[in-house]
């Protein structure tokens, strides 16, 4: 009898439920940061010191404007995100949340340490006057405009969380700056700065944080696409309010892009960016169809 109960009670199906649903997607992304933590201190930056030292002016300048970009954005990124830990209430959601607010941070953290620890000696050790990636030269209007955009659609979740409002947020965050302007900057710098083009500085130290980066900006962008494709198919929002916003604030990454290049006509590695925007939207438009496709 004692031995009967046993086994039923060993039975997976008739486990009770103990509050979160372990196959739930936000949960498995929130597992796969645990499991694949890293730390941006841990990086090893030293051979792109040395690589640095002899490298032209105009490669130098180069870098300097898209590592302030991107320390810049991963830090907008951080900051503008807590409005979806305010209305998002299951604790799947919540446990990704936490890990998404976690990792934009280290990303800041690593543009942070890259300016310390190989641009300012860089600067110092060649003579050059010290900058700052906080310096206004490094930005431009359409640069400005997107992340002010970004702030504006997040914020306005705590006064109108509707269905089309979440959709604009996740739009603008997920799809726009993570999924084209993030994701076409990151593989431009890993191509320009790995080993594969001549001319350039080859940076295993920035290569490696952005490979660590674009493992966890994978997870976020997945996360935005499952939320917009609920939206989509179970709450009614029409996908042309997804284009709309997409292809508004996709003119924004081009031109900050665009802006960019005309800076740094003699940095080699400016020739790389115009194929990227065609790249980043051929992938934008793989997940347009992932969000709208009903056979998923
Ligand atoms: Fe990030
Ligand atoms: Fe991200």
């Amino acid at each position: 009898m004692w031995l009967a109960v046993l086994l039923f009670d060993m039975d997976p199906a008739s486990s009770p439920s103990t509050g979160i649903d372990r196959d739930h997607r936000s949960y498995q992304y929130y597992r796969t940061e645990v499991d694949r933590h890293w730390d941006p201190a841990d990086v090893d930056l030293s051979a792109d010191v040395e690589a640095l030292l002899d490298a032209p002016e105009p490669a130098l300048d180069g870098l300097r404007g898209a590592l302030a970009k991107f320390g810049a954005g991963e830090q907008s990124v951080t900051a503008d995100l807590a409005p979806l830990a305010v209305v998002l209430d299951t604790i799947e959601d919540q446990s990704f949340i936490a890990t998404q607010l976690y990792e934009e941070a280290k990303h800041a953290d690593f543009f942070d340490r890259y300016w310390r620890d190989v641009i300012t000696p860089v600067e110092r050790e060649r003579g050059l006057e010290l900058t700052s990636p906080t310096d206004e030269q490094w930005f431009d209007p359409d640069y400005d405009e997107l992340f002010e955009r970004q702030e504006t659609f997040l914020d306005a979740l705590l006064t109108d969380d509707s269905p089309r409002a979440r959709a604009r947020a996740y739009s603008v965050y997920h799809l726009v700056v993570e999924g084209i302007f993030a994701r076409t900057g990151y593989h431009g710098l890993q191509t320009v700065y790995g080993d594969e083009i001549d001319g350039t500085p080859t940076l295993p130290g920035l290569v490696e944080g952005i490979r660590l980066i674009q493992g966890d900006e994978g997870r976020h962008v997945g996360f935005g696409v499952s939320k917009l494709r609920d939206l989509v198919h179970e709450e009614g929002v029409d996908p042309d309010l997804l284009s709309d916003t997409v292809g508004e604030l996709a003119m924004l990454v081009q031109g900050s892009l665009a802006d960019s290049m005309d800076q740094d006509a003699e940095d080699p590695s400016a020739d790389v960016d115009v194929d990227l925007v065609g790249y980043a939207m051929e992938k934008h438009a793989e997940r347009m169809e992932e969000i709208t496709a009903t056979d998923v």
